[in-house]
């Protein structure tokens, strides 16, 4: 019998290439830092990386600005130093998931350069969304980019183009027939290269409709599309109902092809997780039924709070909503656009967390620097990078605390990561955090993952659905235990600040924090700790 493919309960850690290792001391991390870190990765017990862009780019958005997607960008290294790097993946049994750009290029791609050019009317700018002003020399609509400002630019014969991000992130139109063959292109590239799947970034963004309407409360859905900014669950509800240029039908139209592409490779196993911020949460599912893609990011994690019927509720959603599709879901607690989840949560939370996480159906994504309990950088303002920092002047932060390169060794930042001077600076605060140190020290967040990851490839791949024992349908009170069993496994997760004693039949295996006690014939579980138990 065939077991059951790679991707189905992976683990896969998340490199954001410019922030792991820099091996030429340019102070930005690259792909021969990467691969020769590889072992590092191959040791954490993860079945896959996945790379955040190292394509030809500007860089005005951290690679997401493609401006050749079949090439490397220098700063990053070339083409050989790719392939190099997928092989000794390989060698070491990692499987690589490359990033894949398709809502928008960047400015400088020669589409758009050729666009620019050709003017008003023509083929080349058939591949974007161009149009006339309005009579009163306005945008064509009201709507505003995800990074701030108007999401609209005008170029110097009077047309605007529609960016649903930065200005230099012209968005493609996937009407035009063109745009999917070159997207084919793409995909067959790096698989022919070597990589066994992508994230789709923005999946969901693709297909617009009504590009020549104005939104009815444009800046509503703009703060309602914001994790950042708080609103009445209701109000937020009504507005992400129906968004013209997210989750439209014609996206799956597209995945549809894609996914006959991943099977045309048959056992290499292809697979594509989606990035798709969609509402309500029954929309994801959308994207992984059976001849679509293979998995779609549950991103409820990244917001939710340490509370035990909050956790319960999108972890019971989630598992619930894929079932009906026949999928697993994923999980991730940080990636490279929100704040790292220690800084959200706290660290003990954090650890806590993920433990319990660990040992869900389904596959989690780990963001590099997680495993380190990595808190947000401390940045100045004249440090930030992130195009919705100087879109917003500097209203919203961004996404740069996130981003703050790895501390790899010694005891003197940038511990390591490069002989030169960091690209975001890495605060000697983190000098206990490093690699090293960790790698060193048996309490470590680190040796936590570790153990984490060896025990769940043990005793808990393919072990089937869970089964809640301690959660807001099982006596749960007073938010302080949530718990639940799966195979001979119970996960056991104390959210209090006092340590709670349970009644868990087993042996420990593994606990995120302190130590287990027992009391009373009762097992005493630390505060805001998670706790493994075999029985
Ligand atoms: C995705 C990426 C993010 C990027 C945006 C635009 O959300 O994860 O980093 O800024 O797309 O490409
Ligand atoms: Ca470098």
């Amino acid at each position: 019998m065939k077991s059951s493919p790679w991707w189905k309960e992976a683990t896969i850690y998340q490199i954001y290439p410019r922030s792991f290792f820099d091996s030429n001391g340019d102070g930005e991390g690259d792909l021969p830092g990467i691969t020769s870190n590889l072992e590092y990765v191959q040791q954490l017990g993860v079945d896959a990386i996945w790379l955040s862009p190292f394509y030809t780019s500007p860089n005005k958005d951290g690679g997401y600005d493609v401006a050749d997607p079949r090439d490397v960008d220098p700063r990053f290294g070339d083409l050989e130093d790719a392939k190099k790097l997928i092989d000794r993946a390989h060698q070491l049994g990692l499987r690589v998931l490359a990033d894949i750009v398709p809502n928008h290029f960047s400015d400088q791609h020669i589409w758009f350069q050729a666009a620019l050019k050709a003017g008003r009317g023509s083929a080349e700018r058939a591949r974007f969304h161009f149009y006339d002003a309005n009579s009163d020399g306005t945008p064509p609509n009201n709507w505003i980019s995800l990074f701030g400002g108007p999401s609209w630019t005008q170029v110097e014969d009077g047309q605007y183009y529609l960016h649903l991000f930065d200005s230099s992130q012209p968005d493609l139109n996937w009407d035009n027939p063109e745009v999917n063959a070159d997207f084919e292109k793409t995909l067959h590239f790096w698989i022919d290269l070597g990589v066994d799947g992508f994230r789709i970034d923005v999946a969901h963004g693709l297909v617009k409709e009504d590009v020549l309407k104005n939104h009815p409360d444009p800046q509503g859905l703009s703060n309602a599309l914001r994790l950042d900014v708080d609103m009445d669950p209701e109000k937020r509800n009504s507005l992400l109902q129906s968004v013209p240029y997210f989750d439209r039908q014609g996206v799956h139209e597209i995945y549809r092809k894609w996914r006959l592409l991943f099977d045309s490779y048959g056992d290499r196993e292809i697979m594509a997780v989606a990035e798709a911020w969609v509402h309500p949460p029954v929309n994801a599912t959308r994207y992984v039924r059976p001849d679509e893609l293979h998995q779609v990011f549950n991103f409820d994690l990244l917001t939710a709070d340490f509370d035990a019927s909050v956790l319960y509720d999108v972890i019971d959603r989630s598992i619930n909503l894929n079932a009906t599709v026949n999928a697993l879901p994923t999980w991730a607690l940080s990636n490279h656009d929100s704040p790292r989840v220690a800084s959200r949560i706290g660290s003990d939370q954090a650890r806590a967390l993920a433990l319990f996480v660990f040992g869900l159906p389904g596959s989690t994504y780990i963001f590099a620097g997680q495993e380190l309990g990595l808190p947000d950088g401390e940045l100045a303002d004249s440090d930030r990078q992130d195009p919705s920092f100087f879109r917003t002047n500097g209203e919203i932060k961004g996404r740069d605390g996130a981003r703050v390169p790895i501390p790899w060794n010694g005891e003197i930042a940038p511990f390591g990561f490069s002989t030169g001077k960091p690209w975001l600076p890495i605060s000697q605060s983190w000098s206990e955090m490093t690699v090293e140190k960790e790698s060193n020290d048996a309490k470590s967040s680190l040796h936590l993952y570790k153990n984490a990851l060896a025990l769940r490839r043990e005793h808990l791949s393919s072990q089937g659905e869970i089964e809640w024992t301690e959660s807001p349908h099982h006596g749960l009170k007073s938010n302080e235990l949530l718990s639940y069993k799966r195979g001979a496994i119970s996960v056991i997760m104390n959210l209090s600040n006092e340590p709670q004693e349970c009644d868990v039949a087993g042996k420990l295996l593994v606990v995120s924090a302190g130590t287990v006690d027992a009391h009373n014939g009762k097992k005493v579980i630390p505060a805001r700790s998670c706790a493994w138990f075999i029985s």
